[in-house]
């Protein structure tokens, strides 16, 4: 009897206080269990419950039970990283009601993460899930988290996060998405994150923000979108960030023509550092720093039919693209508005169209893309085709006008050197614009684009 309950007191004895093999305990500054860097391939069994630090960092583990940490009610740091997980059971951190860090960070075979894996951990202010292999971040898996400051989630290959991620992390100050896969900055996004003061999104794949995207983050101080794949971004987008300081847009591929205006526009508002936006069409523009230009160069629309088809390629891949807006906004065919020759007509027209239900009008632009395409092909045969080929020259000289400095032709040119708005309509139903001038160019279109439409009408 004796020498049974000596047995039942020695096993009993390492759940309160003895330290486990392999680790070392101390109490000072707080209770604390290091077990760094051992090569162990499973945490400890039995853990002192009055623990308040774990570091397991730097071993082999490979999974993390529910019955792990159930007992130390205590934690507040918990350090996981640098490991091989590959799974966390439901329920692993449930309990943990003062635990302030979690470090998971670098476990590149975990992948997933249970939607409830961080439910009632309402005190912790640190998480770090990078370099855990994750694609997808399940809906409401930062729930309730409230007291959540530092949320580190880069080097992942996330490329959606639902609406509504991190909609109750009104603490959240720092928010490190950087190298992932995400496509698109979408309107709900970062929906709730009102005290986010830096947003780490460079070396993604963005190719699109959406106008509201940002419409939160009024104490943004660093905003990082360098190294995406972005070529429109407009003022209104930008507006929201009253507090920023800190911007890179560097890296990107940026249209500067008449799209980039609003942006132009919010920059000589802009009263913090910004990098270099260097443009990438048109060719004549390449590499200056859309900032430094005059307002006279973004002028027009330039023809960018290869950057579009391949944006519309990327979005239709991505596949959850659940936005109105065509990927480069509305606002294309804005500078065109203005136009005062018969072409308004047109731009009437294609106004209808735009006006119409949002389903209807992303495939409206798949078709817009389309032509354009098929624009650009028949423009090239033009070429080799009597009159009309004169004709295509002079629209290539006009694209060359945009800039003054870049007339080559002066003769074929007279008629953009008026100071008349220089957008009208090249092809039928084309929202894009480019400009003509020669006179003769309109007369053909008055009569070649009513035609079209009466053919139209009657088939
Ligand atoms: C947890 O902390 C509280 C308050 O500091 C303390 O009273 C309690 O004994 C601790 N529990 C354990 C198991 O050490
Ligand atoms: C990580 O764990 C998986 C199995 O869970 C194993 O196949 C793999 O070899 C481990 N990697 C390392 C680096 O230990
Ligand atoms: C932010 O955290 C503090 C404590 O860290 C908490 O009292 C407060 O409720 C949190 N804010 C929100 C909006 O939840
Ligand atoms: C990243 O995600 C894609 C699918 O979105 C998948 O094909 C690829 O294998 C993933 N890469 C890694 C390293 O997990
Ligand atoms: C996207 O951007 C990256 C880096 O900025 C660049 O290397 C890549 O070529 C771009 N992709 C496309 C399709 O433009
Ligand atoms: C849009 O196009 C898809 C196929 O590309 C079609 O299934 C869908 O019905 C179209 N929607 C509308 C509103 O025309
Ligand atoms: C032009 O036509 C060719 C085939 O004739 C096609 O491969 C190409 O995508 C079209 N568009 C452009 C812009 O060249």
């Amino acid at each position: 009897g004796r020498l049974l309950f000596l047995v039942m007191w020695l096993n009993l004895l390492p759940q309160t206080d003895s330290c486990p093999a392999k680790c070392v305990c101390y109490s000072e500054p707080r209770p604390t269990v290091a077990c760094q860097q051992q090569g162990l391939f499973s945490i400890p069994t039995v853990i002192p419950v009055r623990s308040q630090r774990i570091f397991l960092q730097s071993n082999k583990l490979t999974v993390v039970r529910s019955t792990s940490f159930s007992s130390c009610h205590n934690l507040t740091v918990l350090w996981l990283y640098s490991n091989n997980i590959t799974y966390i059971e439901a329920g692993a951190f449930f309990g943990l009601e003062k635990l302030e860090e979690l470090d998971i960070g670098d476990n590149s075979n975990l992948r997933t993460i249970n939607p409830t894996a961080f439910r009632g951990l309402t005190k912790l202010h640190t998480l770090h899930l990078h370099r855990c292999g994750l694609s997808e971040l399940p809906v409401g898996v930062f729930r309730g988290m409230f007291s959540l400051q530092y949320l580190y989630l880069q080097d992942n290959n996330i490329s959606t996060l639902h609406d509504d991620t991190f909609v109750d992390l009104a603490n959240l100050t720092y928010l490190y998405l950087h190298n992932n896969k995400i496509k698109i900055v979408t309107d709900n996004m970062f929906r709730g994150v009102i005290n986010l003061d830096r947003l780490l999104l460079h070396q993604n794949q963005v190719i699109f923000v959406q106008p509201r995207a940002f419409s939160d983050l009024g104490k943004l101080k660093s905003l990082f979108l360098f190294f995406n794949n972005i070529t429109v971004l407009t003022g209104e987008t930008m507006d929201p960030l009253v507090s920023l300081q800190y911007l890179r847009l560097n890296g990107n591929q940026w249209i500067c023509d008449c799209r980039a205006r609003t942006l132009w526009d919010w920059f000589k508002r802009f009263k913090g550092s910004s990098s270099e936006l260097e443009c990438y069409v048109p060719e004549f523009l390449a590499g200056k720093d859309l900032k430094q230009l005059k307002s006279e160069e973004l002028e027009g629309c330039v023809e960018t039919s290869q950057i579009q088809t391949t944006l519309f390629n990327s979005k239709a891949q991505s596949g959850k693209f659940s936005s109105t807006e065509s990927p480069l906004g509305d606002n294309i065919p804005k500078c065109c508005l203005g136009d005062n020759d018969k072409s308004s007509i047109l731009s009437g027209k294609s106004r209808q169209i735009t006006n119409n239900p949002p389903k209807e009008k992303e495939n409206m632009s798949k078709t817009k893309y389309k032509q354009q395409e098929r624009t650009k092909n028949e423009t090239q045969n033009k070429q080799n085709d009597g009159p009309l080929g004169t004709l295509s020259n002079n629209l290539d000289k006009t694209l060359e006008n945009l800039n003054p400095e870049f007339i080559e032709n002066p003769e074929s040119s007279t008629a953009s050197n008026k100071k008349k708005k220089k957008c009208s309509r090249k092809t039928k139903l084309d929202s894009h614009c480019s400009k003509s001038q020669s006179s003769t160019l309109q007369v053909l279109h008055f009569l070649i684009i009513p035609m079209i439409w009466i053919s139209l009408a009657m088939s």
